[in-house]
């Protein structure tokens, strides 16, 4: 898969979210959730949501997205795709933006519900690490 944003695969992509997607574990609210990213470096890395009992301690599919990321070399995102039960695209939910503009490429676009967006316009005037090191 290329690592050229302008020339993504997103229906592999997206496929690798609904591989994931299949991995989920949800007791509790019985809506599994797959997400998929290409690292700068060509890697696909995935991840699920894993609940808990405790409710909220519950981790979303990019949570064990960017661990995966971390664990298999790490780098930046430069494209993402995320998937409800059903496979249909899904918006990664607030918190999970952040997690994600964490490892952001500078060009990292999303597949979302309204088409492909940047990170800019999905969590615009973001708060990052840069802001620490003023
Ligand atoms: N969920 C995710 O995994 N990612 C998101 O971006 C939205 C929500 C999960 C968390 C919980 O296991 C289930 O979806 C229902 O909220």
């Amino acid at each position: 898969m290329s690592n050229n944003s302008a020339e993504v695969d997103w229906d592999a992509l997206t496929a690798a979210a609904r591989r994931a997607m299949e991995h989920a574990y949800v007791p509790y609210s019985k809506y599994p959730v797959g997400a998929a990213a290409l690292t700068e470096d060509g890697r696909v890395v995935s991840g699920c949501n894993v609940e808990n009992a405790s409710y909220g301690l519950t981790l979303c599919a990019e949570c064990s997205l960017v661990s995966q990321l971390q664990m298999t070399g790490g780098g930046r995102l430069v494209a993402f795709s995320c998937v409800d039960g059903d496979g249909n695209i899904l918006m990664p939910c607030g918190r999970c933006r952040q997690l994600l503009y964490e490892f952001r490429a500078p060009d990292m676009q999303l597949l979302t519900v309204s088409g492909i967006k940047t990170m800019h316009e999905v969590l615009p005037d973001a708060f990052g690490p840069e802001h620490l090191s003023r």
